[in-house]
């Protein structure tokens, strides 16, 4: 089997990989940044398989590049990236990473959440910049998240970890799913989405991207949305309209945003979020810890190595494909 790994995953894992399956040839992009496409489309002409990032595009003309390929193992738990219908119809097996990265994304959606909220960007830089004189009772006054009313929107396992969270906050939570949900905890309502968009102080986003989730939160529901409102975002950036959310925040209209994804990323230079103020934007790190990166490297591999194994894998996203068809 011949393997191309797309990214620099956790060296153990790396490792593993070596010593498990020793006979296997492995083509690695350590390089800086995202695989060039040219590169990708080259490595995976030989490519049995391959464990890709969430950066490449696993679409038709990838896929006539790849005459041996028999399983992309997207190292993500969104899989937006891979153009499934085709993968299916081509007989790939494709699967992702579920599981693995809930808790590190539901601590970094609070995070936003308390970064947001009680000004810490603002206020850490004024305290750089040599501004701070002193305490004062009027200073950086922000919000707390205590007695919030929080509007989940999806609830998956990411969602159901930062509804943990909250409650030891001390906040209400409303829930908003196209599925009904059982079995929310005491005081945890199912509501719609007038409901959760007009009647939450924050909307925190939990839903994969597709095209029925593509500009969600759009100006229509951004205008029904509390004066002091904040939109947490650590799902997919295109579920949010990203121009309504600037007017929205520049005029006021709502109070800011916690931003971890992006319609385009990396984050232009000129994008007008940059200028505004109340909004705090990281670089798509939600799984950005080490715990969480090796996990996430190691479930890719052992759904390749299910495979190598004659298994299917356990995170299969496309199940019609097994038994598979291309062997
Ligand atoms: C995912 O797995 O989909 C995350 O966005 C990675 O950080």
């Amino acid at each position: 089997m011949h393997l191309v790994i797309t990214g620099r995953i956790d060296a153990e894992v790396r490792e593993q990989i070596s010593r498990e399956r020793p006979e296997m040839t492995v083509a690695h992009w350590r390089g800086e940044g995202t695989i060039p496409r040219a590169i990708l489309l080259k490595w995976v002409h030989e490519a049995d398989a391959v464990l890709c990032m969430l950066t490449e595009r696993i679409d038709q003309e990838f896929l006539d590049q790849a005459p041996h390929l028999r399983i992309v193992s997207n190292m993500a738990v969104g899989y937006d990236n891979l153009d499934l219908p085709a993968l299916t119809a081509q007989g790939i097996l494709a699967t992702n990473t579920p599981d693995v990265l809930t808790e590190s994304t539901a601590e970094l959606a609070m995070a936003l959440m308390l970064v947001v909220l009680r000004r810490m960007r603002s206020a850490e830089d004024d305290l750089r910049q040599g501004l701070w004189t002193g305490w004062s009772p009027d200073g950086f006054l922000g919000a707390e998240l205590y007695g919030k009313t929080l509007g989940l929107i999806g609830f998956g396992r990411i969602a159901g970890a930062v509804l943990r969270r909250a409650q030891a906050f001390g906040m209400a939570v409303q829930v908003y799913s196209r599925r009904t949900v059982p079995d929310l905890p005491d005081g945890v309502h199912q509501v719609d989405w007038e409901t959760v968009t007009a009647e939450s102080d924050i909307i925190s986003l939990h839903v994969p991207l597709s095209p029925s989730t593509y500009h969600m939160l759009d100006a229509s529901a951004l205008a029904r949305m509390r004066r002091n409102a904040v939109v947490i975002n650590t799902a997919r950036g295109p579920v949010v309209d990203e121009s309504a959310l600037v007017l929205a925040i520049a005029e006021h209209r709502i109070a800011g945003a916690g931003l971890d994804v992006f319609e385009q990323e990396p984050l232009s230079p000129d994008s007008p979020l940059l200028g505004l103020p109340g909004v705090v934007l990281l670089p798509h790190i939600g799984s950005a810890t080490v715990e969480t990166r090796r996990a996430m490297a190691r479930r890719a591999w052992t759904n390749i190595r299910s495979l190598a194994e004659g298994k299917a894998p356990a995170d299969l996203l496309n199940p019609a494909v097994w038994p598979e068809s291309r062997r």
